[in-house]
């Protein structure tokens, strides 16, 4: 009979769990990066942080977890957070590099960089990017649920250095005091450096125990941070 189809007493397929956002933060370095490879768990696709230091573990974790290395996201292009990035594209000839463009003059891959989206796209996971200058001018963070990757805006008691010559100490004010404090206190940061006591930590707990958070007004902020 046309367009009879016998009974089949097999189930359908299950649909695809987003078993979500997996997060691998290695402390790599001299200066104590802490750098994370991220991952979809449900599609496998990964991306690395600011490589630097130390790029066959950071490969190792590619290798070991499975993952499809789709891009390397950059929080910003100092030396310390981009010198990797030549020896991961040697090893993954066709990943992509995301930048912010204001960081760019700083870093001059002999590599095509992409500009850095205001939502970034990990698999099946979204990550909202916000900009958060003052360290350098490109400092971008990535958030996706409560987790969110801060590079050198944040430190777990600590925030970046801003006396390098392209930062500028009142975007700094802003961006931690305008941009990350007015996020949920369940907010989890992962840092560019593991200069506190512990590896990571909600911003509800730093506002308890960052003296840059704690600073009551632009002006104690840039005494705090400037001296
Ligand atoms: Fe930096």
């Amino acid at each position: 009979m046309a367009g009879f189809s016998p009974l089949t007493t097999r189930h359908s397929p299950p649909a695809p769990r987003n078993m979500g956002l997996k997060i691998h933060q290695l402390a790599l370095g001299a200066y104590d990066n802490l750098i994370c490879v991220l991952a979809d768990d449900a599609t496998k696709e990964a991306v690395i942080i600011d490589p630097a230091w130390d790029v066959p573990a950071l490969l190792q974790i590619i290798e070991d977890n499975g993952y499809d290395l789709i891009g390397i996201w950059l929080t910003h292009a100092h030396g310390d957070h981009v010198e990797g990035v030549e020896a991961v594209i040697e090893e993954y000839p066709t990943v992509e590099i995301w930048a912010s463009p204001n960081t760019l003059d700083s870093f001059n891959p002999n590599y095509p960089t992409s500009d850095i989206e205001d939502e970034m796209e990990l698999g099946d996971l979204t990550f909202e990017v916000f900009h958060t200058p003052g360290h350098s001018p490109g400092g971008v963070c990535f958030k996706h649920g409560d987790h969110m990757i801060v590079g050198d805006t944040l430190f777990v008691d600590g925030c970046g250095r801003c006396d390098l010559p392209q930062s500028d100490v009142n975007a700094m004010y802003d961006s931690i005091h305008g941009v990350l404090m007015k996020l949920p206190d369940s907010t989890i940061i992962y840092p560019g450096h593991n200069y506190g006591p512990t590896t990571t930590d909600t911003i509800g707990n730093q506002k308890k125990t960052n003296r840059f958070m704690l600073a009551a007004s632009r002006e104690a902020f840039i005494k705090e941070r400037m001296g």
